[in-house]
């Protein structure tokens, strides 16, 4: 069997990978004649450059290829594993080959394996958008660099972000195998560098950590969702890090105390004041880089509507900060208000029951709402629920874009109208698009359904299980998300 190889500088590109298949496919050679080589790695079988093979006469026109393929082979194409090129290639010939759909089968072995590479490659990407930590380069005012360790080529494609999140300083972010850079206005790549190259620690990370300290929750601690948000590779780029054993370790006896306090209290249930961060720590948040604790942070101190001042605290999202699959609802209820929660109340403890019905574990989902603060009528004692209205979804978009973008989940699902028109628009029909998947504008999958208030509101009997029937069939079908 005549061998080629082909060989792909820099290993991620696109552009190289596709030059190459296209030649391969054009001269009609089969995937396993490829010899695939990476960056300026030996060839050990010495096989001539696949440039060099003659085109054959009846390969006709070349391959069209989906955007799908096109951008799943640029997240497969940086992840560091070597199979990926001829996985690709083996893909594409089989698509230019009769298998035009083989993409829309997710248990076929090739495209099971590659998703599961550009997952890998997004969820590398995610955590260094989360974990980048600048440090002031001595003496210089605005310059800062960055050092960091990703697990697969993911530098050329998350530089970007970094540009436009920190545009107007000028930065560096070194990792052992590649570098980008920022001068201001222009993005450039570079060599691989060492860990001794970045400044080891900086002003500023004494106020990060104080910061840190005066927002960290013990009450709030969840250790297990902790080391999965922050796995425990990458804190050795974190300045926080160094407080972590001291407050996981004091948490329980910070607790005790709390609940020692809370006993000595007046015991009122609703508190006049909204719960504010202090004077220091807002300021403090709005110096740091947009992670969802600063968001968080940030989100308390809201008033862009009227629903802050009746309200007892924001209720910003929870979940892992890379959680695959995102759940929003229409705004806190009354238990969401008091506790600071999403998703706690009676409504919250349906949803438990559905999502563990269909095999979901709560803990792996970011929980979040349209509306972060609860809008109620006070009725003697009682505080009953009111919808929002448009203006109050409009004043909370930025807080729900934000968390979209900070947790960038695969897919999304809207629990009921008001979700689903603050994120597919205010002309979506709830009735015709509800059960079925829909797409946001950066092409995420969204899956449309019920809000669990809905279906407690029916009462009991068959009305209340018809509706529990139609949630859990429509949570069902996050095991099967549409390909994108
Ligand atoms: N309903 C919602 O939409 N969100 C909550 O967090 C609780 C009830």
């Amino acid at each position: 069997m005549q061998r080629w190889s082909a060989r792909i500088d820099p290993p991620w590109s696109l552009d190289a990978w596709r030059a190459a298949a296209r030649q391969g496919l054009a001269a009609t050679v089969a995937p396993e004649q490829i010899d695939w080589l990476e960056g300026t790695e030996a060839s050990l079988l010495d096989a001539p450059a696949l440039a060099g093979a003659a085109t054959s006469g009846d390969s006709g026109a070349p391959a069209r290829v989906s955007k799908a393929f096109l951008e799943l082979a640029t997240s497969v194409l940086c992840h560091r594993d070597p199979q990926r090129l001829p996985l690709l290639y083996r893909l594409l010939w089989r698509i230019a080959h009769g298998q035009r759909e083989v993409l829309s089968n997710p248990a076929d072995a090739d495209v099971l394996r590659a998703n599961a590479l550009a997952q890998a490659v997004r969820r590398d990407s995610h955590k260094m958008k989360a974990f980048v930590r600048f440090r002031q380069v001595p003496g210089e005012d605005d310059a800062f660099i960055a050092w960091f360790e990703p697990d697969h080529h993911i530098v050329d494609r998350v530089a970007p972000f970094f540009a436009r999140r920190f545009a107007g300083m000028r930065w560096a972010i070194l990792t052992p195998s590649r570098s980008a850079y920022w001068d201001g206005s222009q993005l450039s790549a570079g060599p691989g560098a060492q860990r001794s190259d970045a400044p080891a620690d900086d002003s500023r990370e004494e106020l990060w950590r104080t910061y840190y300290a005066s927002i960290f929750n013990p009450a709030r601690l969840n250790e297990r969702m902790m080391r999965q948000e922050m796995p425990v590779k990458y804190w050795k780029h974190l300045p926080e890090a160094t407080l972590l054993p001291r407050l996981v370790r004091d948490a329980g006896t910070r607790v005790e105390e709390m609940h020692a306090r809370e006993a000595l209290a007046p015991q009122r249930r609703i508190p006049e004041a909204p719960l504010l961060p202090s004077a220091a720590a807002a300021r403090a948040a709005e110096a740091l880089p947009d992670s969802l604790t600063a968001q968080r942070h940030r989100a308390t101190a809201c008033r862009r509507c009227a629903l802050w001042e009746p309200a007892t605290q924001t209720v910003f999202g929870e979940g892992p900060a890379d959680a695959r699959v995102m759940l929003i609802g229409e705004q806190p209820g009354d238990r969401e208000d008091l506790s600071g929660r999403p998703f706690v109340g009676p409504a919250g403890q349906l949803l438990d029951r559905v999502l563990a019905e269909a095999g979901i574990d709560r803990t792996t989902l970011y929980l979040t709402n349209a509306v972060k603060h609860f809008r109620f009528q006070r009725r003697g004692k009682v505080r009953v629920h009111q919808r929002p209205d448009r203006e109050h979804v409009q004043a909370c978009r930025s807080w729900l874009a934000g968390e979209i973008e900070q947790v960038r989940p695969d897919t999304v699902v809207c629990l009921g109208a008001t979700a689903a028109s603050a994120l597919l628009g205010a002309a979506f029909r709830f009735s015709e698009g509800r059960g079925q998947w829909h797409t946001l504008h950066d092409g995420t999958p969204a899956l449309v359904t019920v809000h669990p208030s809905w279906v407690l509101r029916q009462g009991e009997g068959a009305a209340r299980e018809a509706a529990h029937a139609l949630l859990l069939a429509d949570i069902r079908k996050l095991g099967a998300p549409p390909a994108v």
